[in-house]
């Protein structure tokens, strides 16, 4: 099938490349004429592990293609996927819809055969039910508005979007439209239904809401983790055996239950915010109260990460030299929105020591934010004459250091472990002052 998406980020380059893989013939489109002249030469313009094959595999095979024209991609395809941003707006919580909104303005007048927008970005409740009439006001043809949630995991793009553990849509109920819509989804992921994934049709809040709702889940889940972390620190119980005794639980699971310095990136910190701001607009601020808490749980991490820093350097990080490993929100991934790791690092800088970074992917990123950072190109170079080093992203890099790595360059022998990736045994008796969050 012919298909469009509008947006190139980590979802809309994924979706665009992984849809091409699929069969169908693609074009990706997209405001920057940057990022449109990158992909259409088969280069990502981020870290995202076996995108780039996909891509380049496509693009070789003709099936895949990038443009900045809107009236291209109106004349390309009938059915439009939609993969823009939906940033925090700027001083509240609240998702901005400018980019969803500009590309349903831009494209509707431009439509001139019956066509479908199905939206993948993560808006709050009730967006797809305005779009549908706003799209319609402005198009002179029909025009059908779906939801289809996107759960992919940044360094897990690829892998998450062509065998996701399920597919949602949502349609609107009203249209009479609505069940050929849903045919005409479920014969772009007619390989993934073959492959048993299992298909969720469902109106349009409802599918709006699932994505939101996952997100803010596993928020919970990690702050949960978190706060039960914080109680084993004042009592010598390791919380890391203890997630693993709940894990065990089916109820329960493993997964998502990993204590240290929190979660962060473009999804999870946003997400749940748009949500508690939207649950209020709809009288239901109280029903998501509990998210401000999650959130609270997770801040708090950062602010004691900073302050065992300072306990390592004597009670002051005046004049300490630090070394932050780890800037990705995550590894990898070379994000850095929102990236507890890069924040930690600014912070510690605030209160006046010198700080050093190292990420194996992020450093450029992190520049372009944090330009007053230094950045180190290695791991021992960030290290050099350490009063302290902290693990902040857990690179299988960073994990698999030992001691004996870092004793020549350090000038005092202090870590603090903010992933719980090292083990705590081996540091110390190497002589290592070990501080982790989650254990004594
Ligand atoms: C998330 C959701 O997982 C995905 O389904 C959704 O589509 C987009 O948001 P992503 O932002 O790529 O994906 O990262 P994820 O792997 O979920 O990690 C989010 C953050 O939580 C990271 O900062 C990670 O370090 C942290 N985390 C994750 C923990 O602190 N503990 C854990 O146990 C798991």
């Amino acid at each position: 099938m012919r298909l469009t998406v509008f947006g190139t980020g980590y979802l809309g380059a994924t979706h665009a490349a992984c849809m091409a893989e699929l069969g169908h013939d693609v074009l990706g489109v997209d405001v920057d004429p940057g990022k449109v002249a990158k992909l259409s030469e088969g280069v990502v313009p981020f870290y995202e592990p076996g995108l780039e094959e996909v891509l380049r595999r496509n693009i070789d095979a003709g099936r895949l293609r990038f443009t900045t024209s809107y009236e291209e991609a109106a004349q390309h395809a009938d059915v439009h996927f939609l993969g823009v941003g939906t940033p925090q707006k700027k001083g509240e919580y609240a998702a901005d819809l400018k980019y969803v909104n500009a590309v349903v303005d831009t494209l509707a007048p431009l439509l001139q055969r019956p066509a479908t927008i199905i939206g993948k970005s993560t808006v709050p409740v009730g967006t797809a039910a305005e779009l549908g009439p706003r799209a319609r006001a402005a198009a002179s043809v029909p025009v059908e508005v779906a939801w289809n949630p996107e759960f992919l995991r940044e360094g897990f793009a690829v892998q998450d979007t062509l065998r996701p553990d399920r597919l949602v849509l949502g349609t609107d109920r009203d249209r009479a439209a609505s069940p050929q819509v849903e045919a005409v989804v479920r014969e772009i992921y007619a390989d993934l239904l073959a492959a048993d994934i299992p298909f969720l049709a469902t109106d349009l809040a409802t599918a709006e809401l699932v994505k939101v709702s996952a997100n803010a889940f596993l928020a919970t889940k990690i702050s949960f983790i978190n706060a039960v972390s914080e109680v084993c620190e004042l009592t010598g119980a390791d919380v890391t055996v203890l997630a693993d005794a709940l894990g065990y639980d089916a109820r329960i699971g493993r997964r998502f239950l990993n204590a240290g310095l929190g979660f962060g990136g473009g999804c999870l910190p946003k997400d749940i915010r748009a949500f508690m701001a939207r649950a209020g607009e709809l009288g239901a601020g109280g029903a998501t109260g509990f998210l401000r808490e999650v959130d609270n749980i997770n801040m708090r991490r950062r602010t004691q990460v900073v302050d065992m820093a300072a306990k390592a350097c004597g009670g002051s990080l005046l004049g300490a030299n630090v070394a932050v490993l780890g800037a990705a929100f995550k590894p990898e991934s070379d994000d850095v929105r929102d990236s507890p790791a890069l924040n930690v690092a600014g912070m510690i800088q605030l209160h006046g020591a010198v700080v050093s970074v190292y990420d194996p992917k992020a450093v450029d990123n992190s520049r372009k934010i944090f330009p007053t950072l230094n950045y180190a190109t290695s791991v021992a170079d960030a290290c050099e004459r350490a009063d302290v080093v902290l693990v902040l992203t857990e690179w299988a890099e960073f994990a698999a250091l030992q001691p004996q790595d870092l004793d020549p360059v350090v000038r005092r022998r202090s870590i603090i472990d903010g992933r719980n990736c090292l083990d705590r045994a081996v540091w110390r008796s190497a002589g290592w002052v070990y501080a982790g969050l989650g254990t004594a």
